[in-house]
């Protein structure tokens, strides 16, 4: 399939997500999306530019009870948030969470997703475990992107049970700076109340 029509797809997959029900917040996100704003799509998102350095990434195929969407967005929203503390450079924040339709709002990596060589997923894979975390991270295809300086990113949703039932990393978060370990300490305890909900 050619990239526009990708786009449309993608597009109409967003539309008919938010015919069931939508909130005023999902409706501000989906009335200003266009084809020509369309980013990628993997297994179960389709992901569109969101403006100003950022992407929205729908759960289009997500197959989720309709009672379980709050807390299981805001499991992915505060995951995504203690991933990105843990490792700014290579983990996008997550801005906002939307829970009619399922999305979130990430920062954007601007990159390439194709041919990430395995010394390079291996070296990733080993930053990942220096702040204990590597177990959250699903490192498949189309789950990193290789920006212009080389560097690499993580685009998928960081596993909110890896980073709240995982010794290890509480071992590693009492090794941060006070102010840092606290905001870790915080967030670990909003996953904890959050994927209780829909666990
Ligand atoms: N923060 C982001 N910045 C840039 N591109 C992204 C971002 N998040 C996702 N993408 C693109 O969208 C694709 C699908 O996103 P992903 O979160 O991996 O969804 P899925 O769960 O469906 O695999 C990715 O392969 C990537 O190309
Ligand atoms: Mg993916």
């Amino acid at each position: 399939m050619d990239k526009t029509r990708q786009a449309e797809w993608a597009l109409d997959n967003v539309r008919k997500l938010s015919g069931q029900s939508t909130s005023r917040a999902g409706r501000l996100l989906i009335d200003r999306l266009t084809a020509e704003d369309y980013v990628a799509s993997g297994v179960e998102k389709d992901v569109f530019d969101y403006g100003d350095g950022s992407v929205v990434s729908f759960f289009t195929h997500a197959n989720l009870e309709p009672a379980m969407m709050a807390p299981m967005l805001k499991t992915f929203y505060y995951s995504a948030k203690l991933g990105h503390l843990l490792m700014p450079d290579s983990i996008p924040d997550a801005h906002l969470a939307v829970a009619r339709p399922p999305a979130i709002v990430f920062d954007k990596v601007e990159g390439e997703r194709d041919g990430i060589t395995y010394e390079e997923r291996h070296a990733f894979r080993r930053r990942l475990e220096s702040v204990s975390i590597a177990h959250a991270c699903d490192l498949a295809d189309g789950n990193l992107i290789r920006r212009p300086d080389g560097s690499l990113a993580y685009v998928d949703i960081v596993n909110a049970h890896m980073l709240i039932r995982n010794p290890e990393l509480d071992t590693y978060i009492q090794t941060l700076p006070a102010e840092t370990a606290r905001e870790a300490r915080r967030l670990q305890g909003r996953l904890l109340k959050h994927s209780q909900d829909w666990d």
